[in-house]
């Protein structure tokens, strides 16, 4: 007892300076920058993620499912101030499902073994009671809203983590956001009948470190987003 006391004064005492978390660095190497892409088309992407603490993508010491792609497209190129700025909301809740088990069962826009995020929203966006009921839905899993297959339950997780995501996911009903999941693969453009030249695909690679001793608050993210043109 009294070891840990002196630890805990000595490290207080100290406060951060004791040993600082490094945060990721993350860099889209596939597409370039500027490429011009054409529509309705598969393109394929690599990203590298280096961390002290962590280690490095290239040596496969990161997990590749932590790995998040944003894809996100934007009718004016002016709009991308602005949607960068407020990547932390899609981000955040990226993050903190990435290292749940969320994202092994549901996706953005399509079914996996749940409904996708935007499938939920539609269904529930205008329900009074929808974020309660999904909340307590999540943490004791369950079937029959959507099918047979039953979702597991989820009891580590608090309410109130749950309440986050729900918020999330309730959000995607309109212009979900499009992510992918992994160091490697392939993203699809949209299928668009009028593109002006103003019209740009944002890429944005992203990594959340694991902190130090996996404290929440030591966490740090790394980001990297590049601009793509779109044409026919
Ligand atoms: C093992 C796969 C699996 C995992 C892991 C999983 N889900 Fe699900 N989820 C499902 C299935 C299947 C359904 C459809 C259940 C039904 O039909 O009642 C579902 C339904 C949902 C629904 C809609 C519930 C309803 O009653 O309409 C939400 C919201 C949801 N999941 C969120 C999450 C979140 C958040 C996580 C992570 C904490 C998560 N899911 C993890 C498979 C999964």
């Amino acid at each position: 007892m009294g070891i840990f006391l002196l630890y805990l004064i000595s490290f207080t005492a100290h406060g951060q300076s004791v040993s600082e978390n490094n945060a990721p660095i993350v860099e889209i190497i596939k597409p370039k920058a500027n490429k011009k892409l054409k529509c309705n088309s598969l393109v394929p992407y690599s990203i590298s993620v280096k961390d002290v603490e962590d280690g490095n993508s290239a040596y496969e010491e990161i997990a590749n499912f932590e790995i998040i792609l944003l894809s996100k497209y934007l009718e004016d190129s002016s709009l991308a101030t602005e949607y960068l700025e407020n990547i932390n909301k899609d981000l955040e809740p990226l993050f903190a499902m990435s290292k749940s088990t969320c994202l092994s069962c549901h996706a953005a826009t399509h079914k996996l073994i749940g409904p996708s995020f935007d499938m939920i929203s539609k269904r529930y966006n205008d329900q009074e009671n929808a974020k309660t009921y999904l909340v307590e839905k999540v943490i004791a899993g369950g079937s029959g809203i959507w099918g047979e297959v039953p979702m597991l339950p989820h009891p580590g997780l608090s309410k109130q983590e749950v309440g986050f995501l729900i918020d999330w996911i309730l959000s995607q009903a309109d212009n979900p956001t499009q992510f992918y999941i992994g160091g490697a693969g392939a993203f699809k453009t949209k299928e668009v009948q009028t593109i002006s030249n103003k019209s740009v695909y944002i890429l944005t690679a992203a990594y959340e470190d694991h902190g130090i001793s996996d404290d929440s608050k030591s966490k740090k993210h790394g980001t990297h987003s590049i601009k793509l043109m779109i044409g026919k």
